[in-house]
């Protein structure tokens, strides 16, 4: 199972183990990362699943969608241009390693 790691506002990394084809949001929720909120379950309407992407990871990730791009609009600390949504991230045999940064807060 591909990796991913989740660095908490604190620094803490917290190392998780992420099923093929779920999403990282998915998997955050499943090992009980509670930074990640998801109200809307993954629909993509809540923005409250914003994470930073790692630097070494970014070019790794498909590209941002039209509603991806407008939900980041909306999220509740600074957007910068590794804002990603993970439950738009989807895990593949790539991705094993992945970095992403939980933001303080998601609403
Ligand atoms: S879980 Fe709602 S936008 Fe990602």
């Amino acid at each position: 199972m591909p990796s991913i790691t989740f660095i908490h506002p604190d620094g803490r990394a917290q190392s998780i183990a992420a099923g093929e084809g779920d999403s990282a949001m998915r998997a955050a929720m499943s090992n009980g990362i509670d930074e990640i909120v998801a109200e809307c379950g993954g629909s993509a309407v809540c923005a409250t699943c914003h994470v930073y992407v790692d630097e070494n990871w970014i070019r790794k990730l498909g590209p941002v969608s039209d509603d991806e791009d407008e939900l980041l609009e909306g999220v509740a600390t600074e957007r910068l241009p590794n804002s990603r949504l993970s439950c738009q991230i989807t895990i593949t045999p790539e991705l094993d390693g992945l970095v992403l940064r939980l933001p303080e807060r998601q609403v």
